[in-house]
């Protein structure tokens, strides 16, 4: 029986514009995870964007193995968990979605409960409430995903996407609670025709790999993005700044305040520099969509 393991997971972008609490992509930038068995929980925090507090009965990461575990009767040994993240907090890159599903597989592997993919799409879908993020965690690449009201999620999956995002991350934070907060609880009839046809059009576009289309549909959004605009820094400045330097379209990621531009592969270098300058207050990062989803290594007994 091993006693230790890595457990890497990507962070995400929800939405892309109108697939609002659906398509998710895994981007390649990580949370991961050093696990040693130990004769108690503790959890360590190494470098920027992991939260300064270790307090293991409220982590997050440790309340979701706790409660997965619950979920099969079963008890987890308790390990040293050492931490680390690319994935700056409440910027709209996923990080909790990351943490949640980095907590479904500590528990997988500490209680042996031999969970399937599709348990792990619907247990970290139904603790976030909608599978965008979650489902992109679990895969990588690119998914477009449905809940139903058990908590059953349907993913198609599409792995490869033939081009570059860059990423705008302010240096603010914006809860998504208080992102979603702004967000009608109604909307009219034939406006919601228009945004599910956006919606539509962006799926297809996706799949069709169709990248002038999925920037202009990511353009389109209806359902979320008109209401948070105004709390995201220079909403439309970068939206403009980044159709001039070549992106095919820019969204808000999941739920802010980043935004998320998709370029063509060949304009990588020359467009990070020039927004970089145009944006000094913004980290400017150029992501790729992830190759793999969670990845699990198990270290012999003598590390
Ligand atoms: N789809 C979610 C939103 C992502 O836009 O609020 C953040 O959880």
């Amino acid at each position: 029986m091993s006693n230790s393991w890595q457990i890497k997971v990507p962070g995400s972008t929800a939405n892309l514009g109108p697939g609002f609490d659906s398509i998710g992509l895994g981007l390649s930038l990580y949370l991961t995870m050093e696990v040693t068995l130990q004769n108690e929980w503790e959890f360590v925090h190494i470098g920027d964007n992991v939260p300064s507090d270790t307090t293991v009965e409220t982590h997050l990461i440790y309340k979701t193995a706790q409660q997965v575990a619950k979920q099969y009767n079963a008890s987890l040994r308790p390990c040293k968990v050492e931490m680390k993240s690319e994935l700056p907090l409440a910027r709209g890159l996923g990080s909790s979605a990351a943490a949640i599903v980095a907590g479904i597989e500590l528990a997988n592997i500490l209680g042996e409960l031999n969970l399937t993919t599709q348990d792990k799409l619907n247990i970290s879908s139904q603790i976030e409430g909608h599978p965008d993020n979650a489902s992109a965690s679990v895969l990588g690449g690119l998914t477009i995903s449905s809940m139903d009201e058990q908590g059953v999620v349907d993913t198609l999956h599409i792995q490869e996407m033939d081009a570059a995002f860059v990423v705008f991350i302010p240096n603010v934070e914006l809860k998504t609670s208080d992102s979603r907060g702004v967000l009608p609880s109604q909307l009219e009839r034939g406006y919601a025709v228009r945004a599910s046809a956006n919606a539509n059009m962006l799926a297809a576009s996706l799949i069709a790999k169709d990248y002038v289309r999925i920037g202009r549909y990511m353009e389109a959004d209806l359902f979320h993005e008109p209401f948070r605009a105004e709390l995201i820094p220079n909403y439309t400045e970068i939206h403009e700044a980044a159709k001039l330097a070549g992106a095919y379209g820019t969204a808000l990621s999941g739920a802010g305040p980043t935004l998320i531009s998709i370029i063509p592969l060949s304009i990588k270098e020359q467009f990070i520099e020039a927004m970089q300058k145009q944006f000094p207050t913004h980290q400017v990062v150029l992501t790729t969509g992830a190759s793999a989803g969670i990845q699990v290594t198990t270290y012999s007994n003598s590390k």
